[in-house]
């Protein structure tokens, strides 16, 4: 009842404020599934339509300004369109860049930039249009490879809606990470597919004992994102690796979110632990669609040697792939974070460590408890993500149950109340925080922490 009448306030005053994208919502919904075409963007009782986009902040068509800390889905390292990479890219675009359908010369230099930073020899990469893609080639080369068919994931892991890896991605009460995620699959997918719980070294090896001879791929996010901004444990990762080589299991790290985001590299090269394949995408575009796996190639090779199957692996294809402007956008933003690391990471993660602080804080001051995470650990010192969490009891987290079991945290209250709270209050967040970029300053941290004071008062006001 208490949670109903919040509801109703907040949507009343969103909607007072943004009338132009309720129009703008209502026409969507006319010709588009849902309104549009990403749920995540589609948040009730409907988005705002942005009209511009520069550096921390979005302005919406109806004039109203966002601090904005989803970033391009934390793409965005630099802020929207940064005009260190926009230098890089505009002459280009200017000078005229159809797409030419053909392998551009600029791809090798990405290629070569990226594997460069991964300290491993003997890596070869391909590149792809999205993370979705990257994440499927990744599973089928495994396959491929191994001549095995089952795929081992961590519960609450998203790695894009890839048919192989749609289970155990959202929490379902009574069943947790282990069901199927989605209709249109062919029954085995689901079957093919285990479940394993992030940082529970015990039950790890209890998976492997039993499924390893069978597993072609563990796949694993280093950095849970959509399952809660959690770092996995150093013992975890090195234990992963062991399993994997002693059981001829395909290790799968996918950096798509942590890919150059905490350092000049892949997470794995702060934990000085190397996967067989990474996956990389989000930031290596440079705002442009630019996805990559990078794997040892020997395994590789299955996109052009036939496997024991007879056949190779079918990486093949994508009309946009390696296109030249995203390339080329991708390539500016890698040689920007290589020119210029010691400043980015230390800046970036100094001012999430104070919004994490400050959120803290202006909730305390209200009498309500929040968790931050997304606070790095022993490996990783400077971390620039933060997810407000509403814990039920008194939980530590370190996983994604903690984060999505609606017996641990109250996610309605993050997922839905507080992204209205703070969108009244001219912040924009996904799954209650979001990340850091260059373009944010100490001042937009204080507007945040005070539109969290804001929302912690609502809440009050509401909930008591
Ligand atoms: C860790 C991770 N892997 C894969 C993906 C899928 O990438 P894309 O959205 O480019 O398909 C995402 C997207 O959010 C992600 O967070």
């Amino acid at each position: 009842m208490k949670m109903r009448q919040l509801i109703k306030y907040l949507n009343r005053e969103y909607e007072k404020r943004t009338p132009k994208s309720r129009l703008m919502f209502q026409r969507a919904s006319r010709v588009m599934v849902r309104g549009g075409s990403h749920s995540l963007r589609l948040w009730k009782p409907y988005p705002f339509f942005p009209a511009s986009a520069h550096g921390a902040a979005v302005t919406d068509i109806d004039g109203r300004r966002y601090l904005d800390y989803w970033q391009g889905h934390y793409a965005n390292i630099l802020g929207h369109n940064p005009e260190a990479i926009r230098q890089e890219v505009e002459p280009y675009v200017a000078a005229g860049s159809l797409h030419t359908g053909f392998e551009s010369s600029v791809q090798v230099k990405l290629a070569e930039k990226i594997l460069g930073t991964l300290h491993q020899p003997g890596l070869k990469i391909r590149f792809t249009t999205s993370g979705t893609l990257a994440s499927t080639y990744a599973v089928m080369l495994a396959m491929g490879y191994t001549g095995r068919q089952e795929v081992l994931k961590i519960g609450g892991g998203w790695h894009g809606a890839s048919p192989y890896l749609l289970k155990g991605v959202k929490f379902h009460p009574g069943h947790g990470f282990n069901q199927v995620d989605s209709a249109g699959l062919p029954p085995e997918f689901a079957r093919h597919v285990f479940i394993t719980r992030f940082n529970d070294s015990d039950q790890l090896e209890k998976m492997f004992k039993k499924h390893g001879t069978k597993l072609a791929a563990f796949i694993l996010e280093p950095f849970i994102g959509v399952g809660g901004f959690l770092f996995c444990s150093s013992e975890y990762l090195k234990l992963a690796r062991k399993l994997a080589d002693e059981y001829g299991v395909v290790l799968i790290f996918d950096e798509i979110i942590s890919g150059f985001r905490f350092c000049p590299s892949g997470l794995q090269t702060l934990y000085g632990v190397k996967p067989d394949i990474s996956l990389f995408g989000k930031l290596i575009g440079g705002g442009q669609a630019v996805a990559a796996v990078a794997g040892k190639t020997k395994i590789m090779d299955g996109c052009q040697t036939a496997g024991a199957s007879g056949l190779q692996v079918n990486f093949e294809g994508g009309t946009f792939s390696a296109h030249e402007e995203y390339i080329r956008t991708g390539l500016a933003m890698i040689k920007y974070i290589l020119g210029h690391e010691n400043k980015i990471y230390s800046s970036i993660g100094r001012l999430a460590a104070s919004l994490r602080q400050g959120i803290e804080q202006a909730f305390e001051a209200e009498g309500l408890k929040v968790v931050c995470t997304g606070a790095g650990h022993e490996s990783v010192q400077q971390s620039s993500f933060f997810m407000v969490n509403f814990p039920k009891k008194d939980i530590s987290y370190f996983t994604p149950e903690d984060v999505w079991d609606p017996a641990r945290s109250d996610v309605f209250l993050r997922e839905e109340a507080l992204k209205l709270a703070l969108l009244i209050n001219g912040v924009h967040v996904v799954h209650g925080g979001g990340c850091l970029s260059t373009a944010h300053t100490d001042n937009d941290i204080k507007k945040t922490i005070e539109a969290y004071g804001q929302a912690a008062r609502i809440f009050k006001k509401f909930l008591g």
